[in-house]
């Protein structure tokens, strides 16, 4: 009998940008069979799809209260035991909430939830559930950022002493400055986007970045945000400067409007040993800075990287990984939870990111409204 771990999709249909990326990603290490799913708010586009992709149609239900009614009346070796949620950012919340309630374990998109009220109190569904709750915080699960991460916490670059994280997009220039298209877009749209739209969408893994790489928190934020149009009440763009406990100083920049820029993260950690520079675009090179040294750049499938950096990696050295693995990565990770297997804790960002992951998106919007002061994270 297939020891697959029973997956729910909730949103990510057809239509959708970051569906595939979850779907393929669940398939990658054999771990998960999609059974169930409500793929798009119309019951006949969902069941279209189902087609379409050759899921059984039926579990493809109505709407997402049906899915966990009729789930619920299934004997558990049945039952869907993780759902994905791949909706826009207001449904995150409810569908989660209800999730946890009833006992599911959850891998849910970011932002986690459109208030950090909210995020408080899906942490506090969790702790009574005791289930598996992971955010795709998809960038954690490249190799050479969780080569990052561990060169960082072996103490390889000395005291961290400057951290600067760069996320630049362009896509949003033909949106916003088209005074139509600007009002009809989910992303512009508070109530479905919650307060922010580049803090809340790429700014929010930038700031996870900077926290899963250093393995510190920061501490106090000041932002300087960027909206172009009165009408339009979202920030597209902008600066924060960041403290991280301990008194490190650093910076994340995230924008909209770089024109022409893709989808350009950069991280970036200096250490007063050395320090290491990764791009999002050429995930599979590491650059390992010193003053004394010439440049180095690691790889990913080498001896010489990490159990955890090497745990993502299937294939020999000179295959490159790319963003579906870097997903796949975090599914396995979850898969591992799920069935009560020994992970490591960068394996996968949890419920704790979220919340981090809200505290800081409504810090910057408050730092800004505040005229640009130091906001202190809770
Ligand atoms: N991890 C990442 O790097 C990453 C990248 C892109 C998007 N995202 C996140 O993923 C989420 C979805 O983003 P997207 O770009 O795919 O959005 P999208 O607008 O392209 O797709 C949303 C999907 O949800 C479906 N949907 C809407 N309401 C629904 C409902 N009530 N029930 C079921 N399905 C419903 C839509 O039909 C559509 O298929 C967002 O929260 C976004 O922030 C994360």
């Amino acid at each position: 009998m297939s020891k697959k771990i029973k997956l729910g999709i909730l949103g990510g249909g057809g239509d959708s940008l970051i569906g595939v990326l979850h779907r393929i990603a669940s398939f990658m290490n054999d771990n998960y069979e999609i059974v169930g799913a409500v793929f798009n708010p119309d019951h006949n586009d969902s069941l279209t799809f189902a087609k379409e992709i050759g899921v059984p149609t039926n579990r493809i239900y109505k709407d997402f209260d049906t899915l966990v009614e009729e789930e619920l009346k299934l004997p558990e070796g049945e039952r869907i035991q993780v759902c994905s949620i791949l909706t826009p950012n207001f449904l995150h919340f409810p569908m989660a909430k209800k999730l946890l309630e009833n006992g599911f374990n959850v891998i849910c998109e970011k932002p986690m939830t459109t208030t950090y009220e909210e995020a408080k109190i899906l942490q506090a569904a969790l702790e009574k559930a005791k289930t598996v709750f992971a955010v795709t915080h998809t960038y954690t699960g490249y190799p050479m950022v969780r080569q990052m991460r561990e060169m960082v916490k072996a103490g390889d670059l000395g005291k961290v002493q400057k951290v600067d994280v760069q996320y630049y997009q362009g896509w949003i220039n033909p949106i916003i400055h088209d005074k139509e298209k600007r009002s009809t877009t989910w992303r512009l749209n508070p109530e479905k986007a919650g307060i922010s739209c580049c803090m809340g969408d790429i700014g929010v893994h930038a700031f996870n970045m900077v926290e899963y790489t250093t393995g510190l928190q920061v501490d106090t934020i000041l932002a300087d945000l960027n909206y172009l149009y009165e009408d339009n009440k979202m920030d597209i763009d902008g600066t924060v400067l960041i403290r991280l406990k301990g008194g490190v100083k650093g910076v994340i920049r995230a924008s909209q409007i770089a024109t022409g820029e893709e989808n350009r993260l950069t991280v970036a950690i200096y250490g007063d040993k050395g320090g290491l520079r990764w791009e999002q675009e050429n995930p599979n090179l590491l650059y390992v800075l010193s003053d004394d040294k010439p440049l180095q750049v690691f790889k990913p499938g080498h001896a010489y990287n990490s159990k955890l950096s090497l745990d993502g990696t299937k294939l020999p050295p000179g295959h490159p990984e790319g963003i579906f693995d870097a997903m796949a990565n975090i599914y396995l990770g979850v898969a591992k939870a799920i069935r009560g297997e020994a992970y490591n804790s960068g394996e996968f960002p949890t419920m704790m990111d979220g919340v981090r992951g809200l505290n800081f998106i409504e810090s910057t919007v408050a730092s800004h409204q505040q005229g640009n002061t130091w906001i202190t994270l809770k």
